[in-house]
């Protein structure tokens, strides 16, 4: 099924999240000479339109952004690489890391609780955090058990209030974990947006997606190269 049922193959729908992702995506899609004219924060519209009649741009939760492109919902898109573990990736092709909403994935816990030493004797550790596959990857790589708590946000409560000894959240300036008196104990991963695409329309709208693949590509590329 394509996007928006009965649309010509020149047509493009391009799935962003509001906030840090729509905002890093904007210059990345001027360079690629589209230019978004309506603004998803001040207004109520899920489908908006661009300066090409032929592109427009729906706006999604940033955790359903690889759902709507594996479905063909949207032809592409832009998620997080937490999204995309969490999700498996499934019919989503992904050409480029845009380098953008840069962050870590990383194990949290309350000052004062001795997470080495819990590792170290084998404890069994509660675990709060929305990214269960790879909380779940992380610990089994290091032969640690755990009980996995799934929230859907402000992981930094669950160790505060004694729902998890520990948390797995992403973490950029590390502001949110000094707020709540939370440490970082352990880095997991890298995390930084990934383009996706979704794959039947790659081959079938490969003339109009190929130039924005590339114009993204060179946009991306880290400051210093
Ligand atoms: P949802 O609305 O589906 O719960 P969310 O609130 O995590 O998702 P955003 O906060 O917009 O959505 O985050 C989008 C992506 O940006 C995340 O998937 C992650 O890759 C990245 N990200 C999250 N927090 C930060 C941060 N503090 N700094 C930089 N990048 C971040
Ligand atoms: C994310 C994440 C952390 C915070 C980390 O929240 O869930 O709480 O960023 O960033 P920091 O290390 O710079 O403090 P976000 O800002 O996206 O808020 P939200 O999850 O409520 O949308």
């Amino acid at each position: 099924m394509s996007a928006f049922n009965g649309q010509s193959n020149s047509q493009l729908i391009l799935a962003l999240s509001k906030g840090r992702i729509f905002e890093d995506t904007l210059p990345l899609l001027e360079a690629a000479g589209i230019t978004v004219t309506e603004n998803p924060e001040t207004s109520r519209k899920l489908i908006l339109n661009t300066n090409d009649p032929n592109v427009r741009v729906i706006i999604v939760r940033a955790t359903d952004v690889p759902t709507y492109v594996q479905h063909g919902a949207a032809d592409f898109g832009v998620a997080g690489k937490d999204v995309l573990l969490e999700h498996g990736g499934e019919g989503l092709y992904q050409p480029i890391d845009l380098n953008i909403a840069t962050c870590r994935m990383s194990v949290a816990v309350k000052n004062g609780f001795d997470y080495e030493t819990a590792v170290r004797q084998g404890a069994r550790l509660r675990v709060a955090t929305k990214f269960v596959q790879t909380a779940r990857e992380h610990f089994a790589a290091k032969g640690v058990h755990v009980d996995l708590i799934k929230l859907y946000g402000s992981m930094e409560l669950a160790p505060l209030v004694g729902l998890s000894d520990a948390i797995v959240d992403v973490v950029s300036t590390g502001n949110t974990l000094r707020a709540n008196d939370l440490v970082e104990v352990e880095a997991i991963m890298p995390i930084s947006s990934r383009l996706i695409v979704n794959q039947a329309a790659l081959k079938l709208k490969r003339e109009r997606l190929q130039p924005i693949i590339e114009a993204f590509e060179r946009a991306s590329q880290p400051k210093s190269q």
